[in-house]
């Protein structure tokens, strides 16, 4: 509450906007580096609370961090303790991906359950069932998920594991602890997403013989030790499709790079399907917003619509000439910005995880709040398209997972700012400094 993004609205995009680093391969990539007692150099790492957090919880265990503003060096040879304290895991639960690094590694791990958030109750089944069959011996204790290798053993066993469900977190958990493991482990039906064909990609270069990342099947050979490594993580694609269906929404014309393109395949085909005119050459992504037709999307799994742009593609059909539906199939509560939208002048019929939605001419500004990060994203896009101001709370959500996104929309035209009241203005002033040397560097490019 004491601070708030103030958009004016009817807004416009021009020019070109730069993508950071994968926030979701960012977080796994930390947790990996714990695999290993030499260094590791991370770059392209977007500065967010999340990655923050994730410091922070492995500062805790004894590892060494130094930010050099998108380079991230990492030496985990003095790790001490095994055991994550609790407050820090609430804060954060992808903390919860160091339980197989420091299982498969120190032979045991403490690690707090990750509570669930707005989105769904996040279990972790498929995480601790996955384990198990890996040879750890559990215990869910006050809250606390104990684990250890079963027969005082120093190496987990590889075995052949199929999940319930594609989980992301679960195949990273599980290829993670494998890659120490005695033998071969194969993961079927293992998710896809690009940020665990990252994870994969900078486990090899540190010695792991990880084999078919990004297919269904996983293969996994155990080796004795992890070498450190440099290594670059990829474009954030849900911060690239967040702007695409921005421009979409103005119907703008923008230029977004760096992107890997077919990492939004299924994101550049419905804004085509849309309406929108798309034009790939190499790493970037340009978009030309003409008309909206409402389109239907079904979230799913990679390489299908990802869960994680729905709320923002909701706010673009608001405004689609015609009706559309969007069937939201991963989480059970990620609906949570419909009712705001509606209260702006949108006409969405919400059925469970369906939503049905009338196209209508024009919302309207008002105050918003977000609650979770990719709802508070779909809430700005729609006060940017909305006639008058909005004012938006809520800013915890956005700054977790999008690197100087106002500062970003404020580059490609929009009228948005942060307003601080007197008391938070000390806290946020790396960002205000952060943003006169970014606008020079932008203002340049
Ligand atoms: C990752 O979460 C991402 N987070 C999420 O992004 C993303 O929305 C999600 O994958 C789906 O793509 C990170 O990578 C840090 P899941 P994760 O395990 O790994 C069920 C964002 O906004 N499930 O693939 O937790 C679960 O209930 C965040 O950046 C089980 O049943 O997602 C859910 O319905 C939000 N048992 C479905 O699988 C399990 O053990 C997908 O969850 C694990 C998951």
């Amino acid at each position: 509450e004491s601070q708030n993004l103030k958009v004016i609205g009817q807004g416009k995009l021009y020019g070109k906007v730069e993508i950071s680093g994968a926030k979701n391969s960012a977080l796994v990539l930390l947790a990996a580096s714990l695999l290993t007692n030499e260094k590791i150099i991370l770059e392209n790492v977007p500065r967010l609370t999340d990655i923050d957090k994730m410091e922070n919880i492995l500062e805790n265990l004894g590892v060494n961090l130094v930010f050099k503003k998108n380079k991230l060096e990492i030496d985990s040879k003095n790790i001490s303790i095994k055991e994550l304290p609790n407050e820090l895991v609430n804060g954060l639960r992808a903390s919860f991906f160091c339980i197989g690094p420091l299982l498969t590694k120190f032979g045991e791990a403490k690690v707090p359950l990750p509570g669930g958030c707005n989105i769904g109750s996040r279990p972790i089944d498929e995480h601790i069932n996955g384990l198990k069959a890996l040879g750890a011996e559990i215990l869910i204790e006050e809250g606390i998920v104990k684990a250890k290798i079963k027969g005082n053993k120093n190496k987990l066993n590889g075995t052949n594991i199929k999940l319930k469900c594609p989980s992301v977190g679960a195949t990273e958990t599980l290829i993670m602890a494998a890659s120490l493991a005695e033998g071969r482990t194969t993961i079927e039906n293992a998710a896809r997403e690009p940020e665990i064909q990252d994870l994969c990609q900078m486990l090899n270069k540190m010695g792991a013989k990880i084999y078919d990342s990004g297919k269904e099947k996983i293969i996994i050979d155990g080796v004795n030790n992890l070498g450190g490594c440099t290594h670059k993580v990829i474009p954030d694609r849900i911060e690239a499709g967040t702007f695409l269906i921005a421009a979409a929404a103005t119907s703008s014309s923008i230029k977004i790079s760096p992107v890997i393109p077919n990492h939004l395949e299924a994101v550049t085909s419905k804004l085509k399907e849309s309406g929108s005119k798309i034009t790939i050459k190499g790493n970037s992504i340009t978009i030309k917003g003409k008309e909206i037709k409402g389109v239907d999307i079904e979230t799913a799994p990679f390489p299908g619509f990802p869960t994680d742009l729905q709320a923002p593609f909701t706010a673009l059909m608001t405004i689609a000439n015609g009706e559309s539906k969007i069937t939201e199939t991963i989480f059970e509560n990620r609906m949570s910005h419909i009712s705001l939208l509606n209260k702006m002048g949108a006409k969405i019929k919400l059925n469970k995880n369906v939503a049905y939605i009338k196209g209508v001419k024009a919302i309207k500004g008002m105050d918003l709040v977000g609650s979770d990060l990719r709802s508070s994203a779909a809430l700005i896009i729609a006060g940017i398209i909305a006639k008058g101001n909005s004012k938006f709370y809520g800013l915890e959500h956005l700054d977790r997972g999008y690197e100087n996104f106002e500062l970003k929309l404020k580059i490609l035209g929009i009228s948005i700012k942060r307003e601080f009241n007197k008391k938070t203005f000390t806290e946020k002033k790396y960002k205000l400094e952060a943003e006169s040397e970014d606008i020079q560097k932008f203002r340049v490019a």
